[in-house]
C-alpha cells in the first residue's frame, strides 16, 4: 500500500523533534511533503496527518464504523486508565458518550454560570498588587475548580483540596516538554521509589485513586436523592443487562473527565488572556461590548456575546490546544486525498497546520477575532474540538466557561503583560500550551 510521503529523518529523530519543538516539526514537515504526510515516531505505526480540509471532511463525514480510535490512544492509559471513553471503541465508547455528552450541555451546564463567574473572581482576588503572577497556575486553578465542582457537586471540604493539590502535581509530574517523554517511552516508565520522577506519578495516583473510592464508598452509604452532579449520574447508570458501572470504570471515566476537562481550558485561557492584553484594541472592544451590557453579571447574556465569542475561538484557531485529533484506525479500505487506504492505517486530521493555512485564513500567524464576525468556517476548515463520533463532549461547556472566566477577568481587574514578547507555545504532555513561566501583573481591581 502507498502511503503519502514521509520525512526521511530517522523514525527516532522525528520522534525526539515531535516531543520536543512539535509546531517546528509539523511545519518543517507540512513545507516540504504538503497537506497530507507520513509521520513515523519511533516503532509507533505510521501515522499519515492531514491538514486539507477536503481530507478532514473525507474522515469526519465517512460512516463512523469505518474507524476506530481508542486501541491507538494508549498514550493516555497510565493517566486515565482502560476504561477511560479515550480508550474505548464501538458499544461501549458509545455508551459512555451518551452518558456523558448531556451534562456538559444545554441547561445543565448553565447551572455552572454563576459558579464560574465567582471562581475566577475569587481566583483573581488572590493576586497581590503590583506582583507579577503565572498566568497558567492561575488559569488551571479556575479551570480545575470548575470541573471538580461540575464532577462531585462540592466546592469545599478536606478530600477536595487534597484533590485538587494531587492531580495539579501529577499532571504538572508529567508536562514539562522533557518529562513529557515519560508518556511516548514505556520503556521510561520505572518505578524507582518515591523520588524518581515515575514512581512519584504512580504514588500521587494512588492517593488520588483513594480519594475517589472514599468518595464512593461514602455515597453508596449514604445515598442523597437531591444530588444532580456528574458522579451521582454516572453511579445510578445501569447497561442493558442492569448493571452498574465498577469502581474501576467509575475511577477512569472521572479522571478523564477531571484532567480533559481543565488541562485544556487552562491553556486556551492564559493564551486568551495574553492575546487581549498585547492588543490594546482588542482589550477596549472586549470592555466596550461587555460593559454596553445592562447587566454585565448574567452568565447567559455573557455567552452570547460576538466578540467576546470571536476572541475564544481565535485563541483556540492560532494556537489550538490540541494539535491533532485523536487517531482514527481504518478498519476497512477507504479513499482519502486520493490514497487508498488499507486497514490498519492510522490518520490524524492536523487540527494546528489547518489552522494556520493561509489559504483559509490570510496573515495566519496574526490574532484577528474579526476573521469570526466577517466569515463562517466550516467543520473541516475551523476544527478546534475535533469532529464526528470522537468529538469533544466538553466543547460547549470549554466555550462557555472561557466566556465567562475572561469577562470576569477582564471586566474586574485591570492586568497587564510583565514582558512584550509573546510567551512560547510548548509541550504539555500530549496538548500545546503558553509557556508556564509566562506571567502577567495586577494592577488595580476596579
Ligand atoms: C479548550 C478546551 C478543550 C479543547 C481544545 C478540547 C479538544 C478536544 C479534541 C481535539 C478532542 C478529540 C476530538 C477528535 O478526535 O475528533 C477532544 C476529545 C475529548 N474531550 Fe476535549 N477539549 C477541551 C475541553 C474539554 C472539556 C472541558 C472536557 C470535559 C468536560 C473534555 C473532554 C473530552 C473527552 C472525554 C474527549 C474524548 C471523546 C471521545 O473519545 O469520544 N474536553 N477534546
Amino acid at each position: 500500500m502507498k502511503l503519502p510521503p514521509s520525512p526521511k529523518t530517522h523514525p527516532f529523530a522525528q520522534l525526539l523533534q515531535w516531543i520536543a519543538t512539535p509546531l517546528d516539526y509539523l511545519e518543517g514537515t507540512q513545507k516540504v511533503y504538503g497537506d497530507c504526510f507520513t509521520a513515523r515516531f519511533g516503532k509507533l505505526p505510521p501515522l499519515v496527518m492531514v491538514s486539507n480540509p477536503q481530507g478532514i471532511q473525507q474522515m469526519m463525514t465517512a460512516d463512523s464504523k469505518q474507524f476506530d480510535s481508542g486501541r491507538g490512544n494508549q498514550i493516555f492509559r497510565p493517566l486515565v486508565g482502560d476504561n477511560s471513553m479515550l480508550l474505548l471503541d464501538g458499544d461501549r465508547h458509545q455508551r459512555d458518550r451518551q452518558l456523558l455528552t448531556p451534562p456538559f450541555h444545554g441547561e445543565r451546564m448553565r447551572t455552572y454560570g454563576n459558579l464560574i463567574c465567582d471562581i475566577s473572581d475569587k481566583v483573581m482576588s488572590k493576586r497581590m498588587i503590583g506582583e507579577p503572577f503565572f498566568v497558567r497556575a492561575a488559569m488551571q486553578e479556575i479551570s480545575l475548580l470548575a470541573i471538580l465542582n461540575a464532577v462531585f457537586g462540592v466546592n469545599q471540604g478536606e478530600r477536595f483540596e487534597k484533590l485538587k493539590e494531587l492531580l495539579t502535581s501529577m499532571l504538572d509530574s508529567v508536562s514539562s516538554p522533557v518529562s513529557s517523554s515519560v508518556l511516548f517511552f514505556n520503556s521510561l516508565q520505572q518505578d524507582f521509589g518515591a523520588w524518581s520522577p515515575w514512581g512519584r506519578f504512580l504514588r500521587q495516583q494512588k492517593q488520588i485513586d483513594q480519594l475517589i473510592y472514599a468518595e464512593l464508598e461514602e455515597r453508596r452509604s449514604h445515598p442523597d436523592s437531591s444530588r444532580s452532579d456528574i458522579l451521582t449520574l454516572l453511579m445510578s447508570a445501569r447497561d442493558e443487562q442492569g448493571q452498574p458501572m465498577t469502581d474501576q470504570e467509575l475511577r477512569d471515566e472521572l479522571l478523564t473527565l477531571l484532567i480533559a476537562g481543565h488541562e485544556t481550558t487552562a491553556s486556551a485561557l492564559t493564551w486568551a488572556l495574553y492575546w487581549i492584553h498585547s492588543s490594546p484594541e482588542v482589550h477596549q472592544k472586549l470592555l466596550t461590548e461587555i460593559s454596553s451590557l445592562s447587566d454585565p453579571s448574567d452568565p447567559t447574556v455573557l455567552a452570547k456575546l460576538p466578540y467576546l465569542n470571536a476572541v475564544c475561538q481565535e485563541t483556540l484557531r492560532i494556537y489550538p490546544v490540541a494539535m491533532l485529533t485523536l487517531p482514527r484506525i481504518v478498519k476497512s479500505p477507504i479513499n482519502i486525498m486520493g490514497y487508498e487506504f488499507e486497514p490498519e492505517t492510522t490518520i490524524m486530521g492536523c487540527i494546528y497546520l489547518t489552522h494556520q493555512r493561509e489559504d483559509i485564513y490570510p496573515e495566519a500567524k496574526l490574532f484577528k477575532p474579526e476573521r469570526f464576525l466577517e466569515k463562517q468556517f466550516s467543520p473541516y476548515q475551523y476544527l478546534p474540538f475535533g469532529g464526528s463520533n470522537r468529538r469533544c463532549i466538553g466543547m460547549a461547556f470549554a466555550l462557555f466557561e472561557m466566556k465567562l472566566a475572561l469577562a470576569t477577568v477582564v471586566s474586574r481587574y485591570q492586568l497587564s503583560l510583565t514582558d512584550k514578547h509573546q510567551p512560547k507555545p510548548v509541550r504539555r504532555g500530549v496538548t500545546l500550551s503558553p509557556s508556564s513561566s509566562f506571567k502577567m501583573v495586577l494592577n488595580s481591581q476596579l
